[in-house]
C-alpha cells in the first residue's frame, strides 16, 4: 500500500453528496466529522447531542459529516436516505478506509476552502469525541484568540516516527524520511481559524502524502511557517478520561468517549449541572 505523490491532493475526487448551500448563512463556526459511512449510531449521538447545536453564545455552529464510499448500492441508498432526512452528510469518492484518512482529511479541508471560505473557525472532529461546544465558543471569543494562522487542541511534540512495520502507525522511510515528526496536533479534535483549510489544500501539493492525518497536518503547517497554539488551558483538550469523576466534564472541550452511549451520557451530565 503506497500513497502515491498527490493522492492527497483533493483536486483528485469528487462530492458525491454535498451541502453546498449551508455556509450561505455565513456560519461562525464549522465543525467536520470524519465518519465511515456504515457508524450511523455514532452520527446519531453526534444529532442529539453537540452536533445539534445551531447558536452558541449567538454565534452560527453548523455540523457536518464527512464519508467516502460505501460498501455497495444498498449501503448507498441507505446513506443518501439519511442524506435527505438530516442534510448534514457530505460524501466523496474515495474508499473509505483506516488507511486513507489522510484523504479524509484533505477533502474536509477542500470543503472548508470551496464551499464554506467566509467561516471564521472550523473544527476536524473524530466521531467517538465529546465535545463541549459551549466552552470551545469561550475560547474562539476569547479577545486573545487569533482569527488567522490558528490550530489548537491536544499538541504532539517531538514524535517518533513510527518503523514498525506491524503498527498501524506504520511510516516508511521513503513516505517520509526524517525521523521525527513536527509539533501537530492530535486527531481527535483539532480546532483552527478557517483561512487555513485553503493554505493547508495549497502547501498539500507539493507534500508527499503519508498515512497518519495529523502528522501530515503538522508538515503541511510547518511548510507554511505556521506553529500550533498551545490552548490558554490546555487540560481542556482531554483524550481519554481515566476517571469521569475526578474531572470536571463542564470545564472540558474535548473528551473521548468510549461509544456513541457515553457521547450522550456525558452531555446529560453537563446539561443537569447546568
Ligand atoms: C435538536 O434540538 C431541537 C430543538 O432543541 C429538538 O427539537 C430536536 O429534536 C433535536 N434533534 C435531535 C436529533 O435530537
Ligand atoms: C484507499 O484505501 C484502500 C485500502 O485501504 C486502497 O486500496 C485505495 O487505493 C486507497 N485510495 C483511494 C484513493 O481510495
Ligand atoms: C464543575 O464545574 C462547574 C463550573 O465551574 C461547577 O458548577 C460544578 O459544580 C462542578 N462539578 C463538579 C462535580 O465538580
Amino acid at each position: 500500500m503506497i500513497l502515491h505523490h498527490h493522492v492527497a491532493h483533493p483536486s483528485n475526487y469528487h462530492f458525491i453528496l454535498d451541502e453546498p448551500d449551508k455556509c450561505s448563512p455565513i456560519q461562525f463556526l464549522v465543525l467536520m466529522v470524519p465518519v465511515a459511512p456504515q457508524q450511523v449510531d455514532a452520527r446519531n449521538a453526534i444529532r442529539s447531542t453537540w452536533g445539534n447545536e445551531s447558536s452558541v453564545q449567538g454565534k452560527a455552529v453548523l455540523t457536518l459529516f464527512l464519508v467516502g464510499l460505501t460498501r455497495g448500492p444498498e449501503a448507498q441508498q441507505q446513506l443518501e436516505e439519511e442524506s435527505r432526512q438530516h442534510r448534514d452528510l457530505v460524501q466523496s469518492n474515495f474508499v473509505d478506509s483506516y488507511f486513507n484518512l489522510t484523504i479524509k482529511t484533505m477533502v474536509i479541508m477542500d470543503w472548508l476552502a470551496t464551499r464554506c471560505p467566509q467561516a471564521i473557525f472550523s473544527m476536524k472532529v473524530d466521531s467517538d469525541m465529546y465535545i463541549n461546544v459551549e466552552n470551545l465558543m469561550s475560547l474562539l471569543l476569547a479577545p486573545n484568540t487569533p482569527r488567522q494562522n490558528y490550530i489548537t487542541g491536544f499538541l504532539m511534540w517531538n514524535q517518533n516516527v513510527i518503523r514498525d512495520k506491524k503498527s498501524k502507525y506504520y511510516v516508511s522511510e521513503e513516505l517520509y524520511p526524517e525521523s521525527k515528526y513536527p509539533t501537530y496536533v492530535l486527531g481527535v479534535g483539532y480546532v483552527f481559524s478557517n483561512d487555513l483549510p485553503k493554505k493547508i489544500v495549497e502547501a498539500s501539493k507539493d507534500m508527499k502524502p503519508f498515512n497518519i492525518e495529523d502528522a501530515y497536518v503538522g508538515t503541511c503547517l510547518k511548510r507554511l511557517g505556521i506553529k500550533p497554539s498551545r490552548a490558554p488551558d490546555p487540560s481542556q483538550f482531554r483524550t481519554y478520561m481515566k476517571d469521569s469523576k475526578g474531572h470536571n466534564l463542564s470545564k472540558v472541550i474535548t473528551t473521548i468517549a468510549r461509544s456513541p452511549k457515553q457521547i450522550i451520557e456525558f452531555w446529560q451530565k453537563v446539561k443537569r449541572h447546568k
